[in-house]
């Protein structure tokens, strides 16, 4: 990608210059904020193609190249020597902690892990049936009115919802877990890592036991780290949007649950599992399907691929298929669809609509196969994004909280509808 050198814009004859915003690696911007007030023009760019809403430090996406940073370290590193306790820390402080920073941080978040009873009555109250991700993003706003002490802007409270977030959440998903299996809900025990006492709720019989497989353990730790961050992406531009009103960080956090639910999103894990599903079903071959999702006619697309940052492999995809590989082979779940997902991926690849269109598999695309394995229910996939997702969400709301430019996110529109007209009475209205 070149580096913006100049900018500057012609309307009606009269050119300005735009400012320059750079960046430290990969695309500079240029502004157009002040653009109405000199030109009254807006700027059309529906779906945020290339819209830059802010400054961030967190993340960085080279999607020409396949490559992710979280404060600069490359994911295959952290996927690699890293937990995700750690990666928690890194995105939300900035820096990796220290042995003291790691171990007090783990302290804190297992000792807040209980939720109180009201929570727990409150998820009981919902269908056994209901969506976990529509049971979740109530929830997290619940989780305002049972700790108030932690609404607030001040440092504290903002550093104390950080570790109730983390948390909390993680025992609600956990209990989702469990009504999802039919199991009633246990008490979380401190002093636990936090992907062992996730699973050991989750999973545990009645008394509370359960021995945590260790490759399970660590595949879960390794795809919540994958899943941490992804700087402006849908369910974060929400959080950041509803979090730039002012409003308290739960009611932030659940509005992005709400925009993670959705299939072209979060819930696109979920999404591509059933579509493996639903092409055994249907008896099709794999290059009836791909027929299928090429015809705009049928209005299907391939569930776990394309993205709209990642123009070659998306990295993340690359760190889940080796271990999809491991896991699934440690066990015993390396069939029928783990051996179609491959062969579908594979005719994709070479495909000319997928190579001309540079889509290629997404995070999505093998995390199902490998939640399923692990034994969460379908419904389960997306609210283990949502776990994973929860630091990357905490951190952009503190940096955008911290940042004096920070303004309510409020887009314009190009208006296409009646210019003026005058009220029509009832009786005087023709069909
Ligand atoms: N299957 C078939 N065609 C596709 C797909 C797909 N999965 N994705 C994009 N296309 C086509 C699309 O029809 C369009 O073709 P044309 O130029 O002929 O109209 C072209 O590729 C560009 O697609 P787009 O919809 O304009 O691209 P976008 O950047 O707006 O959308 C996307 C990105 C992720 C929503 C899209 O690729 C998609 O719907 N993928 C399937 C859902 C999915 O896997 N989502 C998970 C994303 S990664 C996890 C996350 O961070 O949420």
């Amino acid at each position: 990608m070149g580096t913006v050198v100049d900018a500057r814009l012609t309307v009606d004859g009269n050119t300005r210059e735009l400012a320059l915003e750079r960046a430290t690696v990969g695309n500079d911007g240029v502004s157009v904020s002040t653009l109405l007030r000199d030109t009254g023009l807006v700027t059309v760019d529906p779906g945020f193609m290339n819209t830059s809403s802010c400054e961030s430090s967190i993340t960085y996406i080279d999607g020409d190249n396949g490559i992710l940073r979280y404060r600069g370290y490359p994911i295959e590193q952290l996927a690699d020597k890293s937990t995700f306790p750690e990666v928690a820390y890194l995105l939300i402080h900035g820096e990796l902690p220290t042995l003291d920073q790691l171990t007090s941080f783990n302290n804190r978040i297992s000792r807040h892990m209980h939720v109180h009873s009201g929570i727990k009555t409150f998820l009981e109250a919902f269908p056994r049936d209901a969506h976990p991700m529509a049971i979740l993003s109530g929830a997290v706003s619940a989780l305002s009115t049972f700790y108030p002490e932690s609404v607030g802007q001040d440092e504290s409270e903002i550093e104390l919802a950080t570790v109730l977030l983390l948390a909390k959440t993680a025992t609600v998903i956990a209990y989702l877990q469990r009504r999802a299996t039919g199991r009633d809900l246990i008490e979380p025990v401190a002093g636990g890592h936090y992907v062992t006492e996730f699973l050991r709720i989750g999973f545990s019989d009645g008394a509370g036991a359960l021995d945590v497989d260790p490759v399970v353990r660590r595949a879960l730790d390794l795809l919540l780290i994958l899943h941490a961050d992804h700087e402006q992406n849908c369910s974060t531009s929400t959080v950041r949007i509803v979090g730039s009103s002012q409003a308290n960080i739960y009611a932030s956090v659940s509005a992005g649950v709400g925009a993670l639910s959705g299939p072209l999103h979060g819930g696109a894990n979920e999404a591509a599992l059933r579509m493996f599903d639903d092409i055994k079903a249907s008896g099709d071959t794999i290059e009836q399907f791909v027929a299928k999702v090429k015809d705009k006619a049928e209005g299907a697309r391939l569930m776990g691929f394309g993205h709209r940052v990642y123009k070659s492999y998306d990295p993340r995809g690359a760190v889940v298929k080796k271990v999809a590989d491991e896991l699934l082979d440690h066990l015993g779940a390396n069939g029928e669809t783990f051996e179609m997902a491959k062969r579908l991926e594979e005719i994709a690849l070479s495909d000319d609509y997928f190579i001309e269109r540079k889509l290629y598999p997404n995070v999505d695309f093998y995390t199902g196969l490998l939640y399923s394995a692990m034994g969460f229910p379908t419904q389960m996939f997306t609210p283990l994004f949502a776990l994973g997702r929860m630091p990357g969400w905490i951190a952009h709301y503190r940096e955008m909280m911290r940042d004096p430019r920070t303004k309510i996110g409020r887009p314009r529109q190009i208006y296409i509808g009646e210019v003026e007209r005058n009220y029509v009475s009832l009786d005087d209205r023709s069909l």
